[in-house]
């Protein structure tokens, strides 16, 4: 692969794990598009990005939960004679809270951006690389995804959706010239946590918890590798194999577990410590 001739497309990238991604690619010399909902972040990271690794980089503001995005999307990167060589569909959320409490509209936020824009941008630009014989589809699911999740039920669908179809399609398109990459983080420090209401949760707090630096560049290495799956952390490795010996119910009772709150006297950690940490190592 050189960089310099594919094109990147990186959703959700203004922060956390997709902010790091661009980073790294970016880095190692693609040329971006950048896809978040703001576009003042979206020129900030532009101008940094640019300044830093002397790349080119488009940016389009949308809300990818919005149906017309995707397309609007494709069609403003065509009119821009654009091609999107890699499509990296990194933009998600979660929510925390019993199922049957919270309300249809939380529901399906999930599925509309977990899901829906996946499959939107996906179906756009995945049938071009592949008459163009080569490509790489990139999308960022979780360890949430190989087991049910009590307390954040949809969430976990949402990315057991993701790699499962991630993995079926991979097989599809196995002879195409086409990549299917599916980056499965563990617990990282990024605003997700807050956004999820989940900074009180013993998975935060005491949990095995990843700097998103070190998360992209795992993804970024095992998608040059060629790789499907991609565990970044030998810890989330290790129970994501480990746990497959328990039954399906034993692993969703562990999972409700970590996400329990715990009280403010045993909290080990606020977001942004393990990625400040990073960053300054680096
Ligand atoms: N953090 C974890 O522990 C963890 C673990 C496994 C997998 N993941 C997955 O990693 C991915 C990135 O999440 P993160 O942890 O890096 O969280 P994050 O820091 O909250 O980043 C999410 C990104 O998605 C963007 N976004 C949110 N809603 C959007 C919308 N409607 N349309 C377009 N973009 C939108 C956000 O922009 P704004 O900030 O402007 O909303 C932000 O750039 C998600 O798919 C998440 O499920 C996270």
């Amino acid at each position: 692969m050189d960089p310099q001739n594919q094109t990147a497309l990186l959703t959700g990238c203004t922060s956390g794990i997709g902010l790091h991604l661009a980073h790294q690619f970016a880095k190692h010399g693609h040329p971006l598009v950048l896809v978040a909902p703001v576009e003042s972040e979206l020129q900030q990271l532009r101008t940094e990005l640019t300044a830093t690794y002397g790349v080119t980089a488009e940016v389009l503001a949308k809300d990818l939960e919005q149906q017309s995005s995707a397309q609007e999307i494709h069609d403003a990167l065509d009119a821009r004679g654009i091609q999107v060589d890699i499509l990296v569909n990194n933009a998600g959320h979660g929510h925390h809270g019993k199922w049957w409490q919270q309300s249809i509209d939380t529901d399906l936020s999930m599925l509309r951006l977990n899901i829906e824009a996946v499959l939107r941008l996906s179906k756009l630009f995945v049938p071009k690389m592949v008459a163009r014989g080569g490509g790489i589809l990139f999308n960022t699911a979780s360890v949430a995804g190989f087991e049910a999740g009590p307390t954040m039920a949809v969430y976990h669908a949402t990315k057991a959706f993701v790699l499962s179809w991630s993995e079926a399609i991979s097989v599809e398109l196995e002879d195409t010239g086409v990549q299917v990459t599916a980056l499965c983080p563990g617990p990282t420090d990024t605003d997700f946590f807050p956004k999820a209401g989940m900074e009180d949760t013993t998975v935060f707090q005491k949990g095995s918890v990843m700097a998103p630096q070190d998360v992209a560049e795992a993804g970024y290495k095992g998608m040059a590798d060629g790789d499907l799956i991609i565990i970044p952390g030998a810890m989330n490795k290790a129970l994501v194999q480990g746990r497959r010996v328990l039954t399906e119910k034993a692993q969703a009772k562990l999972n409700a577990k970590m996400y329990e709150d715990v009280p403010a006297s045993e909290h080990q950690r606020s977001r942004g410590d393990i990625e400040q940490e990073a960053a300054e190592k680096r």
